[in-house]
């Protein structure tokens, strides 16, 4: 089977923070358990580069919106990296290829009818002397009554029109935009009502329910067209005569990454894009709550209405992360940086706090005390524990050898049918449920490590024992690997200890009179010390 996932596209004019992976990781584990099963999977992403954040930024550093593209580009091709996320391929959008790309699926939209010309009304400020991109303009949502941008609302998530706000300002210099009339070009979304709300109705089971819910509330309240050029100096070529100085809006450039990149991966890999993009194929979308509509109802419409009749099969949208209880807050400093705590931190200690408190069906907090204490209790107290006492047992009574032993036969039914449950969680999303049921599992092995007393049996009962140590080295080399796909470093390094590199899905035995490489602890106990110290990092004071 292919398995196509797509994770959502980081804008390239900030850092990573906690809110981004805590979003995006789901990815990586559905991605690594796919290839554990056998399936063919693409995994793509890249770097969002357009967009008036980045062209802002650029003229307040005064340097060019490339040099801050590339600036972070790199910088989280290394954050990736060092997590372990294994993207097939990770591009960015002002690739040429992409530029190239996009500029086709508009024309063919064009040329079918789906993007046509319109006068409309727009806000320019005087003082500024430009018209204002939707972002910069601020005022009252119409929906929820707060304080909201002119593209959406962050409160209710209502994709706005800056001209519904009501009590306007420029954000820039905070003067009031006048309306002026100038041209654009639309995109027919409202065409696509009936087939995207079949669509919906076909998703019900395997989309997140804030997918569901949200991609409810648009099509109820009727699909309006969209305009799709922006009056930018940085962005994609409108490819139509007379529209040669606008660009195209960041967000249908964004979301057309995936099938852009698809094609650029096959390219490269003598590959074909197509088989991940047909019926046949399963299609996962990854990215946190804002991003909903654009990948729900927007990305469908405009892969349907150039040819490609692919609708994403999974949507797996998360909810937030806040920080200490509080909303994250980049320029207030309010952040756990990503660049920061990967020199820091276990990568897989930080993994595991992503999966087990990870914001999948309501938002979740990052506090830095629940993180030492998971990565004590759980992670060193409990897996690490196991591993370090049986290893550290088989040492000293079997010289480091996988003794002749019978595995418990309760023990490997229990196990068997861990793969197949924690493998249904994973392909539907509930990732926490899947990592719950399999520490559950080793909390059980602990206990029976416990309850059957092998100190005692090695002198009372060695063939007693020696079934015991046996089943538990096995359960150890099976939690590994059901743990790869959220835990790939720890899971690596068990692996590797007891000589087995193994990938498949599926129950697996040791090798009876192998030798048990140097072993080490699995995690690091995190000192208490640390939770003041990076408490004190956070906020405007720093
Ligand atoms: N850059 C957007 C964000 O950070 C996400 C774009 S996802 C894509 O919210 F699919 F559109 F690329
Ligand atoms: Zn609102």
């Amino acid at each position: 089977m292919k398995i196509f996932i797509g994770g959502a596209w980081p804008y390239a004019n900030g850092s990573l923070h906690i809110g981004h992976i805590a979003a995006l990781l789901p990815g990586d584990v559905i991605a690594r358990y796919f290839r554990a099963k056998g399936e063919e999977v693409l995994y793509v992403s890249g770097s969002d580069c357009h967009g008036t954040p980045i062209s802002i930024r650029a003229r307040k550093e005064n340097i060019s919106p490339k040099e801050i593209t590339d600036r972070y580009h790199n910088e989280f091709k290394y954050c990736f990296d060092k997590l372990g996320f294994s993207y097939d391929i990770y591009s960015r959008t002002d690739d040429e290829y992409h530029k190239k790309e996009v500029q086709d699926i508009i024309t063919i939209l064009y040329n079918n009818g789906l993007i046509y010309e319109k006068e409309v009304e727009q806000l320019f400020c005087e003082k500024c002397n430009q018209f204002l991109a939707d972002r910069f303009v601020e005022g009252i949502c119409p929906v929820c009554k707060n304080i909201a941008r002119g593209d959406q609302c962050d409160i209710c998530s209502t994709i706005l029109d800056p001209l519904e706000l009501v009590g306007r300002k420029c954000k820039i210099c905070g003067s009031e935009p006048v309306v002026k009339k100038i041209k654009q070009l639309f995109f027919r979304l409202s065409k696509f009502e009936k087939e995207l709300e079949i669509h919906l109705e076909q998703s019900r089971k395997n989309w997140r329910i804030n997918a569901i819910n949200n991609s409810e509330r648009y099509l109820n309240e009727g699909l309006r067209d969209k305009a799709i050029s922006r009056d930018l100096l940085w962005g994609i070529d409108i490819p139509i005569k007379g529209y040669e100085d606008k660009k195209v809006y960041v967000w249908i450039d964004a979301v057309l990454g995936y099938l852009t990149l698809s094609k650029k991966w096959a390219l490269d890999n003598n590959e074909s894009w197509g088989e991940f993009w047909n019926n046949k194929a399963i299609s996962y979308y990854v990215h946190g709550k804002d991003n909903i509509p654009f990948h729900s109802i927007i990305l469908p419409a405009l892969l349907s209405g150039s040819g490609v009749n692919k609708l994403p099969d999974r949507i797996i949208s998360s909810e937030y992360v806040t920080l200490e209880g509080k909303k994250i807050s980049t320029s207030n400093n309010w952040a756990v940086w990503i660049p920061d705590v990967i020199e820091k931190y276990n990568i897989d200690s930080l993994r595991y706090f992503f999966i087990a408190n990870g914001p999948e069906k309501r938002d979740t907090d990052f506090s830095w005390r629940e993180f030492v204490n998971r990565n004590n209790g759980e992670l060193l107290g409990v897996y690490g524990n196991l591993v370090n006492r049986t290893l550290v047992f088989v040492k000293k009574y079997y010289e480091n050898t996988i003794p002749e032993g019978e595995i418990d036969p309760h023990i490997k039914v229990k196990i068997e049918l861990l793969y197949e449950k924690v493998g249904e969680h994973i392909e539907k999303g509930d990732l926490k449920i899947a990592i719950d049921e399999i520490f559950d599992f080793i909390r059980s092995i602990n206990k029976y490590f416990d309850e059957k007393t092998p100190w005692i049996t090695i002198n009372t009962d060695k063939n007693k024992c020696t079934n015991t140590i046996y089943t538990c080295l096995i359960s150890i080399i099976n939690i590994a690997n059901l743990l790869h796909p959220f835990l790939p470093f720890s899971s690596s390094k068990v692996k590797s200890w007891l000589s087995c590199d193994i990938e498949p899905w599926e129950y697996k035995d040791l090798e009876i009179g192998t030798k048990i490489g140097d072993f080490d602890v699995l995690f690091e106990r995190l000192d208490k010390e640390i939770i003041a110290k990076e408490l004190s990092k956070l906020g405007d004071n720093y």
